[in-house]
């Protein structure tokens, strides 16, 4: 495996790179369709591949289900070292938009729709999604997430994690079954989960920010430039690195249509941070009661 910045993670029995590649934006303006370049977003993915990169992260949703399409396109049959991650319970209505999905039956076709679109037998990790474009809501989650444990004991899914969620709902899962990861809104500028972060870390459970460039509204914040500036570095590189260095059970799963841009951040995310860069970088945001 070549070497990314960060090294690897565990999720449960899988290793995985810290540096992945999160698919969704490849679907086109507001994820719903197909890629402007086909022949490009298929390039980018097996690039991803090809450099090193073990750990993409999807859904049915996207498109719907153009990513999944595409990534069996470009990479089927996997490497065994390719881990795709997918997630449940959101699904796509003609406005672009995204309904919840998560009775049993409708979390049931979503995970054989996974299976179908992306030609695997099993699913390596599935995060059940709940809440909506604002963020987590207080809403339960044991009805969805009981349905999934029943499709993982069926042989279905290896994995399970939790996204768009609350410490709460995290606690709940944690209560009915065993979780690899929470997947949540994080980056620079937004870190509400900054408790969340450690004691999952104190847990070995990962956490997946997404978004972590900022997601439809790019990062920016002068302190960002400044940083950047000092280091000669672009600010993309910094919100990366930061990331790597903020927790050692974060992973990257940054999306880009360009291989460019994919070469380009892997760079970036290697960048070394001072201790003055970190602490010129928490000031960007309030930090949760226990940051590190
Ligand atoms: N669980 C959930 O509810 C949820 C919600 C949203 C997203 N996600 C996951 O999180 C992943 C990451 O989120 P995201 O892709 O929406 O947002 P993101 O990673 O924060 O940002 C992606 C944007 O940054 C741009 N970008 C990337 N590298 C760049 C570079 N070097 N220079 C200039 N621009 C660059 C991309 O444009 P270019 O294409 O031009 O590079 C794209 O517009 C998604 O792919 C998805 O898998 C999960």
């Amino acid at each position: 495996m070549a070497s990314l910045p960060g090294g690897t993670w565990t999720l449960g029995d899988l290793t995985v790179t810290r540096f992945g590649y999160g698919a969704m934006q490849l679907a086109g303006p507001w994820v719903m369709g197909p890629p402007a370049d086909h022949d490009g977003a298929l390039a980018v993915l097996r690039e991803a591949v090809s450099l090193g990169i073990t750990h993409i992260d999807t859904s049915n949703a996207y498109g719907p289900e153009v990513t999944n399409l595409l990534i069996r396109e470009a990479l089927h049959p996997y490497p065994e070292s390719l881990h795709i991650v997918t997630k449940v319970g959101a699904t796509r209505d003609d406005k672009g938009g995204w309904p919840p999905a998560r009775d049993p039956e409708s979390l049931r076709r979503s995970v054989h729709e996974n299976l179908e679109n992306l030609g695997l037998e099993r699913l390596d990790l599935v995060n059940l999604r709940l809440g909506n474009a604002q963020g987590p809501q207080p809403e339960p989650l044991a009805k969805p997430f009981e349905t999934l444990l029943e499709l993982q004991q069926q042989g279905l899914i290896r994995h399970l994690g939790v996204s768009n969620v609350t410490e709460e709902q995290v606690a709940e899962a944690q209560s009915l079954g065993t979780i690899v990861c929470v997947q949540n809104g994080y980056n620079l500028a937004h870190r509400q989960d900054d408790e969340l972060i450690d004691r999952l870390a104190a847990e070995g459970i990962a956490y997946v920010p997404f978004f972590p460039l900022g997601g439809f509204s790019p990062l920016q914040s002068a302190a960002l430039t400044k940083v950047s500036e000092r280091l000669n570095a672009t600010p993309i590189a910094v919100a990366l690195a930061w990331l790597l260095r903020r927790s050692p059970n974060i992973l990257l799963i940054p999306g880009t249509s360009s291989v460019a841009h994919l070469r380009e951040n892997i760079a970036g995310a290697g960048l070394t941070l001072s201790e003055q860069d970190m602490a010129e970088l928490n000031d960007i945001a309030p930090a949760g009661p226990s940051a590190g």
